[in-house]
């Protein structure tokens, strides 16, 4: 999936639909709370969490199951932080026709100059800077910085903590794990890992799995 320069961010229009009635999913919901955005409901695609409630809030079934019972214009928010579960269910929601929605925390910082296309997830105290471009349905979690004219993939994932220096590019699927830095300039090809807690000091290729200082 490209980048698609947005004009504006894209939070949802109507109630959203949070996919993935898990951990996230609690969290993502709180900060939907946080940032006045209402919530249907949760989908989910496991036996029991058909019916019912999750968080306080209705099981909508799978997106499939709520699309066919659904009418007019619906939002949708993955909440699930398997980057390829996400891609996966990303791809289903917009095959019903729904719309994807960013979830901002208010206290995130974002420049003006930053575009944040559909999808993403940003959570509480991080900052985005200026020229930074965030793909769809990736995420930012909580207390990350995006230095100046960083690029981040489709589906690409920053666990709490992470550093992402300025001019670095992360591929699709891309996943930084809690508090890893990326020096300025490097790069991470489609669906690399960088674990916790380490340092790039190098790019990484397509796929590559690493730890500690590299
Ligand atoms: C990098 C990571 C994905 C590796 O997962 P994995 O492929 O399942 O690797 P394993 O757990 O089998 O560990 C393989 C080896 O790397 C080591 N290792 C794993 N992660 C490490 C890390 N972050 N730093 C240092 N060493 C690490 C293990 O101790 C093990 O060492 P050994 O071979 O000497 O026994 C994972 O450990 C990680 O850091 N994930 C990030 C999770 C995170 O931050 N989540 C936040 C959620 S919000």
């Amino acid at each position: 999936m490209s980048i698609a320069r947005q004009p504006e961010l894209t939070p949802p229009v109507g109630p959203l639909v949070l996919i993935g009635a898990s951990g996230l999913g609690r969290e993502i919901l709180w900060v939907c709370g946080r940032a006045g955005i209402a919530v249907a409901g949760f989908c989910d695609d496991a036996p029991d969490k058909q019916a019912g409630t999750f968080a306080g809030q209705p099981l909508l079934g799978s997106i499939e199951q709520a699309a066919a019972h659904g009418s007019g214009k619906i939002c949708f928010h993955v909440a699930v932080g398997d980057n390829r579960a996400r891609q996966r269910l990303a791809e289903r929601a917009l095959a019903c026709g729904w719309s994807p929605a960013t979830v901002i925390d208010p206290s995130a910082s974002l420049a003006p100059d930053a575009v944040v296309a559909p999808g993403v997830y940003v959570g509480i105290g991080s900052v985005i800077s200026s020229l930074a471009r965030v793909a769809p349905f990736a995420i930012v979690n909580h207390h990350v910085t995006v230095g100046h004219e960083a690029v981040l993939g489709a589906f690409a994932q920053l666990c709490p903590g992470v550093r992402v220096s300025g001019n670095c590019a992360l591929g699709e699927g891309a996943l930084l794990g809690s508090n890893a830095v990326l020096l300025p300039g490097k790069s991470m090809g489609d669906w690399s890992v960088l674990g916790a807690g380490a340092v790039a000091v190098s790019d990484l290729v397509a796929g590559a799995h690493v730890v500690r200082v590299r």
